[in-house]
Formats: structure tokens, sequence, C-alpha cells
């Protein structure tokens, strides 16, 4: 399944991506110099600088970024780590062809500043949800999760690390079942084979 991927910046779970051997026709970001670019580039891979700061509102740029993944061909499109809100539009276009990674296990601990939150928090367990995205930020029917404690002494860096083990395990291994057709959405909920996916 040929997919997209935007990003913004590091690119650690794009990296994962590629080394799973994923159809990656396009890779975009609004950021120019994203580190995830140059991973890109040296797999090969075609990549898009639209970056959100030429265009007049989110529409457009919105607009424009879904004008380049269908040139490219894309049925599917994952954002890792791409740092720009979408507009409903969009999220409508690509209604369950569009998903996400987040560094938490949603809906607990949506938005920005997880890893910090959590510690405060003192949860004793953390982890990483893909998810279909809809309207609302960070909702929508969760793909798969993957669990890691939190440890006493973490720190945001430490936990953060942790989890992007995780990340790099799941994202690709989502991708795969979504490819081989088995993701189905009933009722806001994702479906693996048929069944509940959590
Ligand atoms: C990851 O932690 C992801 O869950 C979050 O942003 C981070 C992106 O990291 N959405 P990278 O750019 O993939 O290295």
């Amino acid at each position: 399944m040929k997919t997209a991927v935007l990003i913004s910046g590091r690119g650690s779970n794009l990296q994962a991506l590629i080394g799973a051997g994923i159809d990656i026709v396009l890779v975009i970001s609004n950021v120019p110099d994203a580190r995830g670019l140059g991973r890109a580039k040296k797999a090969g891979i075609a990549t898009a600088v639209i970056d959100h700061k030429d265009f007049d509102d989110r529409e457009t740029f919105d607009q424009a970024m879904t004008k380049a993944i269908e040139d490219a061909g894309a049925e599917l499109v994952c954002l890792a780590g791409f740092m720009r809100i979408l507009s409903d539009d969009f999220i409508k276009h690509w209604w369950d062809r569009l998903i996400n990674i987040h560094p938490s296990l949603l809906p607990d601990f949506k938005g920005l500043d997880v890893h910090q939150r959590v510690i405060d928090a003192r949860a004793n367990q953390s982890g990483c949800t893909v998810h279909f995205v809809r309207p609302e930020m960070d909702s929508g029917p969760i793909i798969m999760q993957a669990t890691v404690p939190v440890m006493a002494n973490d720190d945001a860096g430490a936990l953060a690390a942790r989890i992007l083990v995780q990340e790099h395990i799941i994202y690709p291994k989502a991708v795969k079942l979504i490819a081989e057709g088995r993701v189905s959405v009933e009722d806001d909920k994702a479906l693996i084979d048929g069944s509940p996916a959590v």
C-alpha cells in the first residue's frame, strides 16, 4: 500500500517505517531543515517541503499537502512527529486512511509535554498508541498500543526514550496490518481481523 509520511523533525519513526519495508512514496515536511528529510533521501524516497509559513491559512496549506499526496499515488497517510494541527477538511478527506502515533496510552495524556505530565501524575505505566486521526486532537479509533513501566527515578527524557523503542515496533506493525487489509473501523472502533483492536 503506497504510503505518505508527514514529519516535522527528527524522523525516527519514519526511519522505523523505512526499515520495515513500508512502501513509502513520499515524505512531506513542513519544516525545511527537518532531520527526517535526510533519512528519506538516503533511502531514495521522494521528499517535499511544504512550509506552512508559505500559506495564508491552514486550509490552503492542507490542500497543498493533499495534492502532493495524491500526485504521489499514496493511499495511506502516516503522521510521524508532524507538529501542525490539521484542518477538519483534511481529516475528513483522509478519513480512515490517516493515522498517527502518540507517545502515551490514549485516551490518557493527549497533547504535548506528555512524559513530564505522566511523571507528575505518578502514573506507574505509560506507552504509545497508533490511532486513526479524528478532528479532536489525539482521539480516534485505536489500532495498537504498547505499554512500558514508569520507573521511580525517570525524567521525561528517560521515559520518552523507553517509549520510543516501542513506537518503532508498533508503528510499522500497525501500518503492515492496514496494508494487508486486516484493519477495519466499525462504530468508530478499530477492528483487526474482525475483532476489537484493543
Ligand atoms: C514521537 O514520540 C511521536 O510519538 C510523537 O512525536 C515524536 C516524533 O519522533 N508524535 P520522531 O520524529 O519520529 O523521531
